[in-house]
């Protein structure tokens, strides 16, 4: 069941979607060449707690970190660590918050120093895929408007999709029904379900730059592509409306 939320319920998630969204800006500015990706996790537990919220992340499943950073060919899901970033790695780092009982997720990805030109463009036509979902995403249409806008776009620029990971449905949990893919699938196999006003989704383009191929590590959490090629992730929590969408996870400063 696709829940849709009260007027009440709604304003809890924005605040928690400012609150990810200034830790994600945050985060952003700690992605610098000699830093660990565990003094970023800190830095973002610590400013989600001042903000008087909660990691969303910390304990999910067992999950022992506040955030999920990943480098260059990690996809997903990366432990915070002791590794220190270097000149070039590309950072995804993805946040949840919970406050008063409601969550916002969402990711960036980060250079760190200098990236190289193929770099940026995975990183700008992965938020471009966001921002090309975004479009599709109003009352009436079906989710797979949404994963065709992505792959679609992912695709025309020589990149691939994730499959094995999606979008979701949130609110008082971080994943709520529908599923939220990045691919449609052919012929279709899963309910295709309508969005309603209402409805909260993360939209999480995961954009390899070879292969879709991934694995998941020993660590049964980091998520790699199999050809070793760089991935980068841009996700953010929205309301669904009759009119245009409302990025949830957005922060003014
Ligand atoms: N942010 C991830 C998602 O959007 C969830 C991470 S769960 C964790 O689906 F346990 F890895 F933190
Ligand atoms: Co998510």
């Amino acid at each position: 069941m696709i829940k849709r939320k009260s007027a009440r319920e709604i304003d809890f998630m924005r605040q928690a979607g400012r609150i990810a969204a200034g830790a994600r800006n945050l985060a952003g500015s700690l992605v610098n060449v000699g830093a660990t990706t565990k003094s970023i996790d800190k830095a973002i537990h610590d400013y989600i707690i001042s903000q008087g919220a909660k990691p969303a992340f910390l304990g999910y499943r067992d999950y022992p970190a506040s955030s999920c950073i990943s480098v260059n060919e990690e996809v997903i899901h990366a432990i915070p660590s002791a590794r220190r970033l270097v000149s070039g790695d590309i950072v995804s780092i993805d946040i949840g918050v919970v406050k008063c009982g409601y969550i916002g997720d969402c990711a960036a990805t980060f250079v760190a120093g200098q990236a190289t030109e193929e770099a940026k463009r995975l990183i700008r036509v992965t938020r471009e895929c966001f921002y090309e979902a975004l479009k599709k995403a109003k009352a009436g249409n079906r989710v797979s408007d949404i994963s065709r806008a992505v792959q679609q776009h992912a695709e025309k620029n020589g990149y691939s999709v994730v499959r094995e990971y999606t979008g979701h449905g949130v609110g008082s949990k971080i994943h709520e029904p529908p599923e939220v893919p990045n691919f449609v699938e052919v012929p279709r196999k899963k309910a295709d379900p309508r969005l309603m006003s209402g409805m909260t989704i993360a939209i999480e383009p995961m954009i390899n730059e070879g292969g879709a191929a991934i694995f998941v590590k020993e660590d049964d959490w980091t998520v790699t592509t199999a050809d070793g090629k760089n991935s980068a992730h841009y996700e953010n929590t929205i309301l669904i409306t009759e009119d245009e969408p409302e990025i949830l996870t957005a922060c003014e400063d």
